[in-house]
């Protein structure tokens, strides 16, 4: 008994110095599994969908950059109500708000005027959406917004740079939503909001096509899944949803 004594201290001595090298090598080595892919599905495109689907959803085609003139329609306020949209938003006058999907800066121009001492980035993948924000930029003299070109899995926003986000009718056609919001989550800083707008489609009288509308039920689903907290749905608006998540 005496004699297996210092045979047992040693191997308690080699044991507990492999578990401390365990519990404190580095993360690079620490795991010999890949991160896994988002569980996207295929199904048979629908006429307005891309026949790839996220946690239940057909994602939609992207709107091109022909419907510039469906989108700066001077309906738009009687339908929509941007104004009353942007009158919603809490931000504070330098704030820096990213404009995700911003198509031809429509809702850009607009917020830019309440952030004399900020800036919105007009984030899009489309250049030609850009040249026409350019454009309308130089024309109407406003230097507080910024184009900025996307990719369709990554915002290519520096960390921790943005106070808020808005997306404005683009979550439902972002082909890559999973990558988008971890990469929206790192632009954001603690605390940092996310307004999202989207169609409703619980409302069968909101006359938009279905894959271009969600559900709350949905976007909750999907954002929280993303580590974002919902902090509330505002009503007031006569055919969007206004969402508000808020990153912890
Ligand atoms: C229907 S338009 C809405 C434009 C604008 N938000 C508005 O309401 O006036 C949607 C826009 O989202 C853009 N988009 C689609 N996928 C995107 C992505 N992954 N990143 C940034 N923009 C994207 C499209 O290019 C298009 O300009």
């Amino acid at each position: 008994m005496l004699k297996r004594q210092p045979l047992l201290s040693s191997v308690l001595l080699v044991g507990g110095a492999i578990a401390l090298f365990l519990w404190t090598r580095p993360a690079a080595i620490s795991s010999p599994i890949a991160p896994t892919a988002p569980a996207y599905v295929s199904c048979t495109p629908s006429p307005d969908g891309i026949g790839k689907v996220w946690m239940g959803r057909e994602i939609s085609q992207v709107m091109g950059h022909p419907g510039i003139g469906w989108l700066e329609r001077t309906d738009r306020e009687k339908e929509e109500a941007p104004s009353k949209a942007i009158a919603l938003l809490e931000l504070k006058p330098d704030a820096v708000l990213a404009d995700i999907g911003a198509g031809s800066g429509y809702y850009s121009f607009r917020i830019a005027r309440k952030l004399p001492q900020g800036k919105v980035v007009a984030v899009d993948i489309q250049p030609e959406m850009l040249d026409f924000l350019k454009t309308e930029s130089a024309k109407l003299g406003v230097k507080n917004v910024q184009p900025h070109l996307g990719a369709i899995d990554d915002v290519k926003l520096p960390p921790s740079s943005i106070d808020a986000a808005l997306m404005v009718d683009a979550y439902h056609e972002f082909d890559h939503p999973v990558e988008m919001l971890a990469s929206l989550r790192s632009a954001l800083k603690p605390k940092g909001r996310i307004y999202l707008l989207e169609y409703r489609a619980e409302d069968e009288n909101v006359p938009i096509k279905p894959h271009h509308k969600m559900t709350e039920a949905q976007a909750r689903k999907e954002f929280e899944a993303a580590g974002f907290r919902f902090v509330t749905n505002k009503p007031e608006l006569p055919w969007q949803h206004l969402l508000i998540f808020e990153k912890p």
